[in-house]
């Protein structure tokens, strides 16, 4: 993201929960990918910290089946496996054990005598969120939170605090022993690829910014569909529901990048100034911008406490009380066991002023589709004339695909370009302190308000949503699969 990117430094990354679902499907094959394709320094050593009583092997095991299962360049595809797990050591301790630090102190000092890593330290945070309050009071204390040598960096995962009250208590906490500059929170949707195309479709494209404002833009919807239930998650789930889980971060995330003005440079300070001004011009929901659902099925998941009201789904209506976006409704809706698994982003454009085809009295308008996952690709909807007699229309779809124009080239995991952005220092695609605590002022107002309404697993949610959407005469639609058009 910054205008000239630094090489990569050697450095030690210390996951703590190293032996969880993250580090096993998401970290570790994301830097085995990298060190593929020689994106990593040579030197590169992870410490993974965590209770179980690992052996290194054990570790390394753990890590192969997460490797070949879910990396984007598996060990068959670079020969690289044997130095790569060579360079896993593990170290098994207590969280709030004093004792572990000292270890982790002494095996730090270790690997960067044996490594010439040079003091740069990635502390990564995979465990559940309780522990990180722990965690990074130990750092201090054990004199980590800053190398003599070379840097130190924390990335947080989400979920970052439970409501608006705790991420400040969090973020206080965290300023405390590691000044902003060293926090890297994570959001993976900013990693996702086509979701940094938006930034790329709006500002490296002179014809699309002179349309992307109240003038033209009727409304926009943002749908993140998944067909997934909760399944395992679900003690996790339970006590989230999808406002947190999905909304406070990767939804606003999206609104953001859509909404945002255009930043002066392509750096962190000024990208994430831009994503604040919007989280700070969003108008104050009521509940009546909100409906809840929750699919069939869901109390009995294992997990989940009896009589649950834990929202499956939201849908919301927002609005950004700024000059360019005043009166645009913004329509965003993310759900688990819905129809289909589907992100996107679509911007409905206002109607033509004057109908010279009476037989086409019911043009559909312009629509922009930037579609994330899992067809990556943007699709623009306009009307052409029927061949033949007369001057009837119909609207045809004018698309890019990213599988055509980049054949061959499987997009890389998020977390790769996330892990990567962190070993150089660009915070650019990580949440400021102060963008946290905004969105969760927007969604803190709506947690624990409203009784979920119940939709049917494998539809598009509760029928509410529907009329929350239609009261300004719209209806949800679904610019990314159109044989598949629908929803609400
Ligand atoms: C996570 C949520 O942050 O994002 C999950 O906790 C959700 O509930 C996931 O399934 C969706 O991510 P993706 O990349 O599959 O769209």
């Amino acid at each position: 993201m910054s205008p000239k990117r630094t090489a990569v430094e050697p450095a030690v990354v210390v996951i703590f929960g190293a032996s969880g679902d993250l580090t096993q499907r998401k970290l570790v094959p994301a830097l085995h990918s990298l060190a593929c394709e020689g994106a990593l320094s040579s030197a590169t050593h992870v410490i993974g910290v965590a209770r179980s009583a690992f052996s290194d092997g054990d570790f390394r095991t753990q890590l192969y089946a997460g490797v070949e299962g879910y990396a984007r360049l598996k060990p068959g595809m670079c020969a690289l496996w044997a130095d790569f797990s060579e360079r896993h050591t593990y170290l098994a301790g207590e969280y709030d054990d004093p004792a572990t630090y000292q270890r982790l102190a002494a095996a730090l000092a270790e690997v960067d005598g044996r490594r010439g890593t040079q003091g740069n330290h990635l502390f990564y945070l995979a465990t559940p969120p309780t522990l990180y309050p722990t965690i990074i009071a130990r750092l201090g204390e054990a004199g980590l939170n800053h190398s003599s040598t070379g840097w130190t960096r924390i990335i947080i995962e989400k979920p970052f605090g439970h409501d608006l009250e705790s991420a400040r208590s969090l973020n206080a906490q965290i300023h405390q022993v590691f000044a902003e500059e060293q926090v890297y929170r994570i959001d993976h949707y900013l990693g996702k690829e086509t979701v940094q195309n938006v930034l790329t479709f709006r500002f490296a494209n002179a014809i699309f910014e002179p349309l992307w404002n109240r003038n033209y833009v009727d409304h926009v919807q943002i749908t993140v569909a998944e067909t997934v239930p909760v399944g395992r998650r679900a003690g996790y789930y339970d006590g989230a529901g999808v406002l947190r889980d999905m909304f406070q971060n990767h939804l606003l995330q999206l609104l953001t990048l859509t909404a945002m003005e255009p930043p002066s440079a392509f750096n962190a300070r000024a990208l994430r100034d831009e994503k604040v001004k919007v989280l700070q011009a969003l108008r104050r929901l009521s509940l009546d911008d909100l409906v809840l659902g929750q699919y069939q099925g869901y109390l009995e998941e294992e997990g989940v406490t009896k009589g649950s009201q834990t929202a499956t789904y939201a849908a919301l209506r927002l609005y950004v009380d700024n000059w360019r976006w005043q009166g645009v409704p913004f329509y965003l809706r993310s759900g688990k066991a819905l129809a289909d698994k589907v992100s996107e982003i679509t911007l409905q454009f206002k109607g033509v002023p004057h109908l010279l085809f009476p037989e086409s009295a019911d043009l559909a308008a312009n629509r922009l589709s930037l579609c994330i996952q899992p067809d990556e690709s943007i699709h623009l909807r306009f009307e052409t004339k029927v061949p033949g007699a007369g001057m009837r229309t119909t609207p045809v779809d004018m698309t890019f695909e990213y599988a055509d124009n980049y054949s061959g080239r499987r997009l890389p995991d998020a977390y790769e370009r996330l892990l990567l952005d962190a070993l150089q220092g660009d915070a650019a695609l990580f949440a400021r302190a102060d963008e946290i605590e905004l969105a969760w002022t927007v969604v803190d107002p709506l947690l624990n308000r409203g009784v979920p309404f119940p939709y049917g697993p494998g539809s598009w949610g509760p029928a509410e949503a529907s009329l929350l959407i239609s009261q300004q005469g719209c209806e949800w639609d679904y610019g990314c699969r159109r044989e598949k058009k629908g929803g609400g």
